[in-house]
C-alpha cells in the first residue's frame, strides 16, 4: 500500500467555529492556526465584484433586513447580486443565523457581537500576499464558484473574473497554491479547455436533493463519471457522507476508484460541533477519514485541531 501522506487542512470560511465565517478575522486565525489553505466562497455584486461569502443571499450572515428594508425579493430573501460594493460595505458580517433568526452554532461567536465586515476577493488576496511576506509563510487559496448557471442567469460570467482575477495575482501554474472548486462541473470544463488554465481543479460531490447544481451527482460517482471528471480534476471534494459505504461503514467503492484515477480526495466539513451522523466523537471520525479512506485534505471550521491530530498521528513536522 502506499505510503500515507500528511493530509492539507483547508481552512472551511476561515477558522469558522470561532470566528463568523469569511471574515478576515477568521482568515487570520485559520491561518495562525496553521491551516494549509484558506477557502473563499465567491458571489457576484451589482457592480460585478466578486465578494468573499458563502450565500448568494445576504440575510442570514449579515445585518441587510435592517439596514435596507425594502430591497429584498419577492422571495423575501437579499441577494448580493442586488447590492453594490459600497452597499455591501455597509453591512455589519455575523455569525451565521437561521430564518428564525437564532444562531446556527450556538456554542459559537454571538451573532450580535462584532462590527467585523463583508470584503472582496482581491482584498483577501492582498491579504493573503501580506501574510506572505510578514511571515514567511505561503498559505494556498480555495476559491468556490459559487453557482455559475445562476450567475449567468444575473447577467454576470463569475468564472471569467475569477479566471481574471487569479491571473492578475500571479495563480496561473499548476503548481501554485490554489485549487478551483465548484459543483458544476461543466464550469470546470471550460476552466482547462476554454480558459485553458493549468490550475489544479476540483469537482464538489453533494446531494442531487441539494439542486446545488447541473451536474448529476450518482453520474459523477460511478466509473463513466469518474473518468470523464479524471480528465478534467485534479480532486474530487465529496460531502463525507458520499464517502461511506451505508452497509459496512467502510469507505466506499468508488473511493478507491477515484484514487486509482488520479483524484486526490478533499471531502468536507469536519465540525466539532456538528459530527457526521454514524460519528460519536470528533477523533473518530477523523481517523477514519485519514487511516481509512486515505483522504488527501479536509475542509474543517477548526484547523487548530485538525493540525493538532495531524501533529499527533504519524505524521511528523509538515509534509
Ligand atoms: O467547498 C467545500 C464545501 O465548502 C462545500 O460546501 O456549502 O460549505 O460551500 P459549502
Ligand atoms: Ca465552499
Amino acid at each position: 500500500m502506499a505510503t500515507l501522506r500528511r493530509p492539507l487542512v483547508i481552512a472551511h470560511r476561515g477558522a469558522s467555529g470561532y470566528l463568523p465565517e469569511h471574515t478576515l478575522a477568521a482568515k487570520a486565525l485559520a491561518f495562525a492556526q496553521g491551516a494549509d489553505y484558506l477557502e473563499q466562497d465567491l458571489v457576484v455584486s451589482r457592480d460585478d465584484e466578486l465578494i468573499v461569502v458563502h450565500d448568494i443571499h445576504l440575510d442570514r450572515i449579515s445585518d441587510v433586513a435592517v439596514r435596507y428594508p425594502g430591497r429584498s425579493r419577492p422571495d423575501g430573501r437579499f441577494y448580493v447580486r442586488d447590492f453594490t460594493l459600497a452597499e455591501l460595505r455597509t453591512l455589519r458580517a455575523t455569525e451565521r443565523v437561521n430564518e428564525a433568526g437564532s444562531a446556527v452554532y450556538p456554542e459559537r461567536f454571538p451573532p450580535a457581537v462584532g462590527s467585523f465586515e463583508l470584503h472582496t476577493l482581491d482584498e483577501e488576496l492582498a491579504f493573503v500576499a501580506g501574510l506572505a511576506r510578514s511571515t514567511g509563510r505561503v498559505v494556498g487559496i480555495y476559491p468556490e464558484l459559487k453557482r455559475p448557471a445562476w450567475h449567468r442567469e444575473q447577467g454576470v460570467d463569475i468564472g471569467k473574473l475569477l479566471f481574471g482575477k487569479l491571473t492578475e495575482f500571479g495563480y496561473r501554474r499548476r503548481d501554485d497554491p490554489v485549487y478551483v472548486q465548484c459543483f458544476d462541473f461543466a464550469e470546470l470544463e471550460r476552466w482547462r479547455h476554454d480558459f485553458d488554465s493549468e490550475l489544479k481543479l476540483v469537482q464538489l460531490i453533494g446531494d442531487n436533493a441539494w439542486q446545488e447544481s447541473p451536474t448529476d451527482f450518482d453520474w459523477a460517482l460511478s466509473e463513466p463519471g469518474l473518468a470523464e471528471i479524471g480528465k478534467i480534476a485534479d480532486a474530487l471534494g465529496p460531502w463525507i457522507p458520499t464517502l461511506i459505504d451505508p452497509k459496512t461503514s467502510r469507505p466506499a467503492a468508488w473511493v478507491d476508484s477515484a484514487h486509482r484515477r488520479g483524484l486526490a480526495l478533499h471531502p468536507f466539513t469536519v465540525r466539532a460541533d456538528d459530527l457526521i451522523v454514524g460519528f460519536d466523537r470528533l477523533r473518530a471520525l477523523l481517523e477514519w477519514l485519514v487511516f481509512d479512506a486515505r483522504v488527501d485534505g479536509f475542509f474543517t471550521d477548526f484547523p487548530d485541531i485538525a493540525v493538532d491530530f495531524l501533529d499527533e498521528s504519524v505524521f511528523s513536522g509538515r509534509a
